[in-house]
């Protein structure tokens, strides 16, 4: 059964932070969502593992930027981090036991809370990494951005 969420949820280069390994780590991460949203009945447990596996890795990766450069904001970041993976585990021991709607239920929180959470916690986590290292910005260039905005820092450095 496919939901509404499962229809509408792809890559947006609105979600691009400006720091090339967590983009591409995001962005891999928005495409095991959507296989999730996706997915059959059969397919549903190796999706979810594929979500956890990779979430699970880029959370502690995250977590571990966060430490070493002192992030401010940490704790509720990591909260938010650790909420994610506790509700994955106890969604995984339920689909094991035969319930498979916990998992699409699941499935459609982390697509809603994927958003904001890149946009609002890794973007600014994203501008602190680019401040400890380069003291600048991360620059984001949006693929439909307007031809002006892209002329207005095409001379820029990447960050990647
Ligand atoms: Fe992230
Ligand atoms: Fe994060």
């Amino acid at each position: 059964m496919k939901t509404s969420a499962a229809d509408d949820f792809c890559w947006n280069d609105t979600w691009l932070v400006g720091h090339g390994p967590l983009d591409d780590e995001h962005q891999a991460f928005a495409g095991l969502i959507a296989a999730l949203l996706a997915a059959t009945d059969d397919s549903l447990a190796s999706c979810l593992d594929e979500v956890m596996d990779h979430a699970s890795a880029h959370f502690a990766e995250e977590d571990a930027s966060m430490r070493r450069l002192n992030f401010p904001a940490q704790q509720c970041h990591m909260d938010e981090h650790a909420a994610v993976l506790r509700s994955a585990h106890g969604v995984r021991q339920r689909l094991r036991r035969g319930e498979v709607q916990p998992a699409r239920r699941f499935a459609s929180e982390l697509a809603a809370w994927f958003p904001p959470h890149v946009q609002h916690l890794d973007s600014a986590l994203a501008t602190w990494i680019c401040k400890q290292a380069w003291n600048a910005k991360p620059l984001v260039f949006h693929s439909r951005a307007h031809p002006r905005a892209l002329a207005a820092t095409a001379a820029a450095p990447s960050l990647v």
